[in-house]
């Protein structure tokens, strides 16, 4: 898949004026690619990348999906490709299952259900809008890839901070996205878990998917083929 946002912005009332969270900005994420992301707290990171997620409406532009037909380096192929998507046009129920069918999504922060096991979690995506039979199978091989299958039958509170976010890369990866989002996937971790991390998400990329990752670790420029820095709104190629 190729994302494409074009002119998208986003602003909030904040007192008598208009605060813009995300300037005018102009993005493209392809397969096969990792862009990572870069910038200050508060510089508009997570409002990107949630509005090429879908997750957060902008207030202009708009995020165009064109679908690739398999091709791992994101190209169009054959005279025939379909029409791009303009995610914004979808209705809530449309967009959702836009989301569910193309996106993983890795959100800021804490995001499992505390009440299912991981093995719950990581198969949750994938019980919403279909009842696939390879379920636990493909969950199972998730586990094993970010080496928690000997943590399926734990609960999130028993987990580490490394084996959560490898959790939740496991689940963002259930449905086989398009495109893979990780915001922050990496804040706590120590070293060798954040080295696992991007090492993750480097090979989910070389598999054909666009990965977007907002993360505040230098080193992540040393997995990525495109870094971006965000400054009050304003991105720019670092
Ligand atoms: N719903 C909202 N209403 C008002 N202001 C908002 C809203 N969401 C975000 N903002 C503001 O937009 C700015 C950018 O927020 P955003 O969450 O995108 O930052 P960020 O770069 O992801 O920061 P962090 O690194 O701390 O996660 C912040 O100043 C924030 O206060
Ligand atoms: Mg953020």
């Amino acid at each position: 898949m190729i994302l494409t946002a074009e002119k998208i912005s986003r602003s909030f009332p904040r007192g008598s004026r208009e605060f813009y969270a995300l300037q005018e900005t102009d993005i493209t994420l392809a397969g096969g690619r990792m862009t990572v992301l870069q910038g200050r707290s508060g510089s508009g990171k997570t409002t990107l990348l949630n509005i090429l997620a879908g997750l957060q409406s902008p207030s202009s532009g708009r995020v165009l999906a064109q679908m690739t037909r398999g091709a791992e380096d994101g190209s169009v192929q054959g005279e025939m490709a379909p029409a791009a998507t303009d995610l914004y046009s979808l209705d809530d129920k449309e967009l959702s299952r836009f989301r569910n069918d193309h996106y993983g999504i890795v959100p800021q922060g804490q995001s499992a259900v505390a009440a299912l096991s991981v093995l719950e979690n990581i198969m949750l995506p994938g019980t919403v809008y279909s009842q696939d039979v390879n379920l636990p199978e493909k969950a199972q091989a998730l586990m094993e890839r970010m080496g928690i299958a000997d943590l399926k039958n734990a609960f999130p509170k028993e987990l580490s901070g490394g084996e959560m976010r490898r959790m939740s890369i496991a689940r963002a990866m259930i449905r086989d996205p398009q495109v893979l989002f990780a915001d922050e996937p990496a804040s706590d971790l120590d070293d060798e878990n954040r080295d696992t991390v991007f090492s993750i998400l480097r090979e989910i990329a070389d598999e054909g998917k666009a990965v977007l990752v907002v993360t505040h670790e230098r080193c992540a420029r040393n997995y990525a083929d495109e870094v971006y820095q965000m400054d009050a709104g304003a991105l720019r190629l670092a």
